[in-house]
């Protein structure tokens, strides 16, 4: 298996991501968006069920250290959180799941010099199931969510399922998923350190939380188009051949 650091990882991200893209490629280590500023820092900012998370690093991604306060807007209400030094990120608390729609303005110090980026997300949709997704729903918050957040997203020692990473025609396909609900999967994408072998899916259960994952990434722009990745998103996925 390649290192994290080999697998060339180009971010799609939905909302601000315009910069990092036109940029080339930029890896996000814990499952959050990803913008560069013009100086050249990158910023991952991502939402966890109670709080935010932000990490700046420079254009080699290595950490820097920052400082600031964020500016959110959680289903239309506003509040002002200072984001307080937490090992090699920024965090706080606040009102917030990552099943909320977001507007996030960060206000930063790095290397003494202000910068500012600013975040989005959709609310999640959890659109109408059918039998087996419905039952695939119930085995996941069962298993998966503790890490994989009950919305998808991600927590802080999981990445988000709803990403294009693991849509339907992507290098993750519906083998992968499976093997990974069966059998947990190695580190090779992110900075969360090895999946597990999941405890508790009966066998034959991993369709259904498959068929949940599906329903759940088509509902929430994550459909996929069969056809692998989309045009201008160059992955480098041959990690893969080891699983
Ligand atoms: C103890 C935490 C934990 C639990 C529980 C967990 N996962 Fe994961 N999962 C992870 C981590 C960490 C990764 C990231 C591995 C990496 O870096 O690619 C991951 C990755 C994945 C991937 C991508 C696998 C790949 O090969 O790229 C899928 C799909 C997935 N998980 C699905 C599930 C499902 C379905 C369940 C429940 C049956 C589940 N996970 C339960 C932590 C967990």
């Amino acid at each position: 298996m390649k290192s994290f650091a080999a697998v060339a990882v180009v971010l799609a991200l939905t909302g601000t991501a315009a910069p990092a893209l036109a940029h080339g490629t930029v890896a996000a280590w814990f499952g959050g968006q990803i913008t560069e500023t013009a100086d050249e820092s990158r910023i991952e900012f991502a939402v966890r069920d109670g709080g935010i998370r932000v990490w700046v690093r420079d254009h080699s991604d290595r950490p820097l250290t920052a400082s600031g306060k964020a500016t959110l807007l959680v289903n239309g209400k506003k509040q002002d959180v200072a984001l307080k030094a937490d090992g090699e990120m920024l965090s706080s608390d606040a009102a917030i799941t990552s099943a909320d729609k977001v507007a996030a303005i960060l206000s930063l110090t790095v290397n003494g010099k202000p910068v500012s980026a600013r975040f989005s997300q959709e609310a999640v949709v959890t659109p109408q199931l059918s039998a087996q997704a419905a039952a695939g729903k119930v085995a996941f918050e069962q298993v998966c969510s503790k890490c994989h957040g009950t919305a998808l997203r991600g927590s802080d020692s999981a990445p988000p399922l709803l990403h294009q990473f693991y849509q339907l025609g992507s290098g993750h396909g519906d083998d992968v998923i499976l093997a990974a609900a069966t059998s947990g999967a190695k580190s090779h994408m992110w900075k969360f350190g090895d999946m597990p072998k999941p405890e508790g899916l009966k066998p034959g259960q991993e369709k259904d939380v498959l068929a949940f994952i599906r329903a759940m990434q088509a509902a929430n722009g994550f459909a996929g188009t069969g056809a692998g990745m989309p045009a201008g998103m160059p992955m480098d996925h041959s990690g893969h051949m080891s699983h």
